[in-house]
């Protein structure tokens, strides 16, 4: 099975480039099959989820032209099917947007409901209700949840928990709305401005996404355009904390700072430099970290997908951490695997308790879910000796070439398929 191989020990020094932010992209690429025309997003990551939802919406007949790598072009006019089934919803979760791009477009939409996802239960019924406000009808009947309606009609939304995945999936429903839609009490994550800037871009009329109130006047029809991708506030910060977990010097490119403000705070509580540059940050980690408190909250609050990565470089932080996880409620599977390593790591209720160690030692560990797996590589790279992580199909969701981006930092991490291939790069390493 393909695991990660890693030496710890070594800082990560140099430069990396962030790619195309996995969140915003699937709004996006749900997005695209609302217009009849061509929409090209660029600077898409070349994930694993990505590429499934890519194969999701040709399998309902769109016209899906694979430019390059990192850019798609999208047709909506040939979609023959409002259905997502099962075998395309079990692969990527968040083919639940098409819900929202066909309900909104074809005023009907049959999508596989998602499966139980690790993090927690995840539900929909925000996205449900925000459907049936609209006037559509929802009917959650042998796995699938189906909307559709003679017309959708803009309404006052309220929604009670700020939802970035009801957000989304709410705003796509309603910019072919008749009328006026208020979204109250909205997520305000970056990836939501993305998705409302592409739709404008395509003659909807979205205004206020980023604010807790979005107002949507609907339009008849969305045109083709040409858009840019965001880039990946999570990556970004997965290789900040990579480089203050190493003791390392890192310039990470391709960044919105201000998108990594409350990760960029948190790591220079606990020692570190971090330098802001245009679209760029430095982090020069500390001589010596110190313990911090984080709390995870909706944007602009500390994100919920970094405490993973949080949580392996507050284990060898000199004092007592803590993590209060506050979005999702089984989001400290990778306690369990950071304390093979040597961590001090205790989860009462929603809070981790950490005792800071001096280091972490080698040792196999499994990924859990993709931003705890990049958790443990954190680890291993900073850890003594090897550390092998399985399970990185998970890693792979989100995270394009990380072992390749990690080992241009000067890390020791090479992907193995075989026992023979992980004692060949031990041997290697040394
Ligand atoms: C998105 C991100 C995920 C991130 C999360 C929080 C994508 C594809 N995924 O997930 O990486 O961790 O935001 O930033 O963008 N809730 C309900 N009912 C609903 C919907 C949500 O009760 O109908 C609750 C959830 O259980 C959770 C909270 O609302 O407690 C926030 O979840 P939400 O923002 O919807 O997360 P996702 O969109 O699934």
């Amino acid at each position: 099975m393909e695991r990660y191989v890693i030496k710890g020990g070594t800082p990560l020094t140099g430069e990396v480039e962030i790619g195309g932010a996995k969140n915003a992209a699937l709004g996006l690429l749900a997005a695209a099959v609302m217009a009849n025309e061509d929409v090209t997003i660029e600077n898409l990551p070349d994930v694993s989820d990505i590429n499934h939802l890519i194969d999701a919406i040709e399998a309902t007949g769109a016209t899906v032209n694979r430019v390059d790598r990192h850019t798609v072009t999208i047709n909506g006019s040939t979609i023959k099917s409002h259905i997502v089934d099962y075998e395309q919803m079990r692969k990527i979760r968040a083919s639940y947007y098409l819900l929202g791009a066909f309900l909104g477009k074809m005023k009907k939409a049959e999508v596989a409901l998602p499966g139980g996802c690790a993090i927690g239960s995840r539900p929909i019924d925000l996205h449900q209700k925000g459907f049936e406000a609209l006037g559509a009808e929802c009917i959650v009947d042998h796995g699938f949840i189906s909307a559709h309606a003679t017309q959708l009609v803009g309404q006052h939304i309220f929604f009670d928990t700020a939802s970035v995945g009801a957000t989304i999936n709410v705003m796509l429903a309603a910019v072919m709305a008749e009328g006026r839609t208020v979204m109250e009490n909205v997520a305000k994550e970056p990836h939501v401005v993305d998705v409302a800037n592409m739709l404008n871009s395509m003659g909807a009329n979205i205004r206020g996404a980023g604010t807790d109130k979005i107002r949507i006047t609907g339009v008849p029809e969305l045109h083709g355009t040409v858009y840019s991708t965001i880039p990946d506030q999570i990556e970004a910060g997965t290789f900040m904390c990579a480089a203050a977990a190493t003791g390392g010097e890192v310039l990470i490119r391709n960044v919105i700072p201000r998108h990594l403000e409350s990760i960029s705070s948190k790591l220079m509580e606990m020692g570190c430099v971090v330098i802001e540059y245009d679209d760029a940050v430095k982090v020069v980690a500390a001589e010596e970290l110190r313990a911090c408190k984080i709390k995870t909250l909706p944007y602009p609050g500390f994100p919920t997908d970094m405490q993973p990565q949080f949580a392996a470089v507050m284990s060898i932080a000199n004092g007592n951490s803590t993590i209060t996880e506050t979005i999702f409620e089984n989001r400290f599977k990778y306690v369990a695997e950071l304390n093979r390593m040597g961590a001090m790591i205790k989860v009462e209720n929603t809070t981790a308790f950490f005792t800071g160690v001096g280091g972490l030692q080698g040792a196999e560990v499994t990924a859990p879910d993709l931003r705890a797996g990049a958790a443990l590589v954190i680890a291993g790279l900073s850890a003594d000796g090897f550390t092998t992580v399985d399970d990185i199909v998970y890693i792979k969701r989100g995270y394009e070439h990380f072992s390749e981006k990690l080992r241009g930092l000067g890390a020791d991490i090479q992907k193995v398929n075989t026992d023979e291939e992980e004692q060949k790069f031990k041997l290697k390493v040394g």
